[in-house]
């Protein structure tokens, strides 16, 4: 009682804080003879703490069912995990087009649940609840989504549980790697940017965000820029390896000012810039010239990433001893490497979800929906869609977020 509590679960270590709220581990674990995990008898289904979760994720351009199963605090195993990604329907315009994804995103969603709940070798009637994104993001894949999930509910009964999509990425350590609250969180992503204190599953704040693009948005505008495809991120990283990244001297915004806040929207007008001027007459650039631009590009994301996660780490005090990063930025090497050598020098435990759990999603989804409906939240079917839902409703609106508020 008011210490850590850790065990070993097979090969993996765990750790919770205690006053555990899981009579699970009391009713399991044999206090007298020392912390012993009985994770397999709970899996095999006699474990009545342990919940099943249908997961359902449309917020932008991946169409997402997952089944869970796990235990709130405790941990969590990945049954299935299906993601249907639009990426060749929105290649030819270089981004995702709302409508597009929209339509996309209605075709496929009960495709998806079906091969989820299939892959997991399961029924709905197997599981406790439904969890579905209900926002921010692309309202129509949200109304795709949040239509399909209260379709189910209605049809077999199940509870409902609305969840907001960058929760679902926030709270991926703690499905991945059991991570304790509280800690630090980057959020990097292609419509996201922001560092979180991570408290518990319904309490976040908010320690510093993006001011106008994502990461991931300029990654890709940049990539369109200079004619390299869609997804952007991959193709500038491809592109990167064989350029010289102190060629080029891009801004680095908001370095210069206190705080977290970020901003990248210069970044991508200076590599305009720089493109028009290195331009041949032909029209086109030298391919040394492009790698040297996007080695460039890269350092100056990677440089203003690790600053200011930096400084999240140090305002946030003790939190900053545990540092969780996600999103699909977070697969870039460059960037990887930058905030792992910021952990180091910061004494923190870096923890990276899998790439594929790092990317949008529908397992983070139903984790997020596991632990939302472990402390007793139940949506009725008249629950909205929410095109913005900011994680931390206490943080300022920030500059940029538009007439309507901030989306996150
Ligand atoms: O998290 P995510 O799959 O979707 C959301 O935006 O929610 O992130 C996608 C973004 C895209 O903008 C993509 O260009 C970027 O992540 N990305 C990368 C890399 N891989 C994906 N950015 C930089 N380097 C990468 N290797
Ligand atoms: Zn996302």
């Amino acid at each position: 009682r008011g210490s850590r509590v850790s065990w070993t679960c097979g090969s993996a270590k765990r750790e919770a804080r205690a006053p555990i709220r899981i009579i699970w581990l009391s009713v399991c674990v044999d206090m007298g003879v020392g912390v012993t995990c009985t994770w397999d008898a709970a899996q095999s289904g006699r474990c009545k703490y342990m919940l099943t979760i249908l997961g359902i994720e449309s917020s932008c351009d991946d169409t997402a069912a997952a089944v869970i199963r796990g235990v709130p605090d405790v941990a969590g195993e990945i049954l299935s995990n299906i993601v249907w990604g639009q990426g060749d329907v929105h290649a030819p315009f270089g981004g995702v087009v709302p409508e597009l994804a929209a339509r996309a995103h209605a075709e496929k969603v009960d495709l998806v649940v079906e091969a989820a709940l299939e892959a997991a070798g399961l029924g709905l009637g197997d599981m406790d609840a439904i969890a579905v994104t209900a926002g921010p993001g692309l309202i129509g894949g949200v109304l795709a989504g949040t239509m399909c999930a209260k379709g189910l509910s209605v049809a077999s009964g199940l509870p409902l549980i609305a969840v907001n999509h960058l929760a679902g990425h926030a709270l991926t350590p703690r499905l991945t790697d059991a991570l304790a609250y509280p800690y630090v969180m980057l959020l990097v992503s292609g419509g996201h940017c922001q560092f979180l204190e991570v408290r518990g599953a319904d309490d976040f704040i908010r320690l510093g965000s993006t001011i106008d693009d994502a990461p991931g948005e300029a990654f890709d505008k940049s990539a369109k820029l200079l004619g390299l495809g869609y997804p952007g991120g991959p193709l500038v990283e491809a592109e990167a390896k064989g350029g010289d990244a102190a060629r080029f001297a891009l801004p680095r915004p908001l370095l210069d000012r206190p705080g977290c806040d970020m901003s990248f929207s210069g970044l991508k007008t200076a590599l305009r810039r720089l493109r028009d001027d290195m331009t041949t007459p032909e029209g086109g650039l030298f391919r040394q010239d492009r790698a040297d631009i996007c080695a460039s590009f890269q350092r100056a994301v990677a440089d203003i990433l690790a600053e200011k996660s930096r400084r999240a780490l140090r305002g946030a005090g003790l939190s900053g001893a545990r540092f969780a990063v996600a999103g699909g930025v977070a697969a870039n090497g460059e960037i990887r490497a930058a905030l792992a050598a910021v952990a180091r020098e910061s004494g923190a435990q870096l923890v990276c979800p899998p790439l594929a759990l790092c990317t949008d999603n529908a397992a983070m989804i139903a984790w997020a929906g596991l632990e939302r409906f472990a402390s007793g939240h139940r949506e009725g079917l008249n629950f909205a869609a929410r095109p913005r839902w900011p994680l931390d409703s206490r943080a300022k609106p920030l500059l940029g977020s538009g007439k309507r508020g901030a989306k996150a």
